[in-house]
C-alpha cells in the first residue's frame, strides 16, 4: 500500500484527477470504478476542467459506480445517479450506455446485482477503482462485518451511515437499503485508489494504518491487494 499525504484537499483532489486522467491516457478504453460522497467531488471537478480542454477523454471509457440506494427513483436528488450526472457525467463525453450504476429501482434487486457483476465482467473487469472511506471504515456500502469475498448485493445501511449521508435528503428519510459492489468485487480491480480527507476520517485512517485485516473494519481488506494507493491530506492524519 502506497501512502501519499497532501497539504490540503485541493492538492489531494488534483493528484486523484491526475491518476484518473493518466489511466485514460494510458488506455483510452479504461474501465473505472467510481465513488460518490463528498470526498471525490474535488477530483471530479479537476477531471471536468481537464476534459473540457481536451474534449474526447471519455469517449471509449466505461465506468461502474460502486453503489446506489435502493427503492428511490433514479432522478431523486439523493440518488447516486443524480450525483454522478451533476458532478461528472453531464460535463464529459462519456457514452450514456458506458456509465453504469446499479438500478436501485429494479423490480428484482438480487437479479440486478447479478446483472451488474456480469456487466463488469463483460467489460473486462475493473481496471482502476477509486474509493472513499466511511467513518466506520466502510468502502462502497460494505459495512463492518462484510466478508472480504462478498459480491454485489443488497445491503442494509447502518444508522451512522444513513446519518452521515443525510445531507442530500433534505430532512427526508435516507433509504434503509442500498446495492453495492462487494469487497470481493472491489478487490478484483487491478488498481485501487482510496481518498480520505477531513478530521472525521482520522480514526479510520489510524485504524487502516495498523495493517490489521479485520472484517469489522472493511477498508482493511485493501491490505490483501497488491496495488493500492491511499491519498490523504493533513486534515485526515494526526
Ligand atoms: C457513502 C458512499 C461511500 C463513501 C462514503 C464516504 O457512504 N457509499 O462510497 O465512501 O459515503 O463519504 P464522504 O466522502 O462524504 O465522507
Amino acid at each position: 500500500m502506497i501512502w501519499e499525504t497532501f497539504d490540503d484537499y485541493e492538492a489531494l483532489s488534483s493528484r486523484a484527477a491526475a491518476i484518473l486522467l493518466g489511466a485514460i491516457a494510458d488506455d483510452p478504453g479504461a474501465v473505472l470504478g467510481l465513488p460518490t460522497g463528498r470526498t471525490p467531488i474535488g477530483m471530479y471537478r479537476h477531471v471536468v476542467a481537464a476534459c473540457s480542454r481536451e474534449y474526447h477523454c471519455f469517449q471509449d471509457v466505461t465506468t461502474f459506480n460502486l453503489d446506489e440506494y435502493a427503492r428511490i427513483p433514479r432522478d431523486h436528488p439523493g440518488s447516486y445517479y443524480t450525483f454522478m450526472k451533476h458532478h461528472l457525467f453531464d460535463d464529459i463525453d462519456i457514452a450514456p450506455d458506458n456509465a453504469h450504476l446499479p438500478d436501485g429501482n429494479a423490480p428484482d434487486l438480487a437479479a440486478e446485482c447479478e446483472r451488474y457483476e456480469r456487466d463488469i465482467a463483460s467489460a473486462g473487469g475493473l481496471g482502476l477503482t477509486f474509493l472513499g472511506l466511511g467513518r466506520n471504515g466502510h468502502i462502497g456500502f460494505n459495512e463492518p462485518g462484510t466478508p472480504f469475498d462478498s459480491r454485489t448485493r443488497v445491503v442494509e445501511l447502518t444508522s451512522s451511515t444513513r446519518q452521515a449521508n443525510a445531507d442530500l435528503f433534505a430532512g427526508a428519510q435516507v433509504p434503509t437499503h442500498a446495492l453495492t459492489m462487494g469487497i470481493g468485487t472491489i478487490l478484483e480491480s487491478r488498481r485501487i485508489v482510496l481518498l480520505a480527507s477531513g478530521s472525521g476520517k482520522r480514526p479510520a485512517i489510524e485504524r487502516l494504518e495498523t495493517l490489521d485485516l479485520d472484517p469489522a473494519f472493511p477498508a482493511s481488506a485493501l491490505w490483501d491487494h497488491d496495488d493500492v494507493t491511499v491519498l490523504v491530506d493533513r486534515t485526515s492524519v494526526t
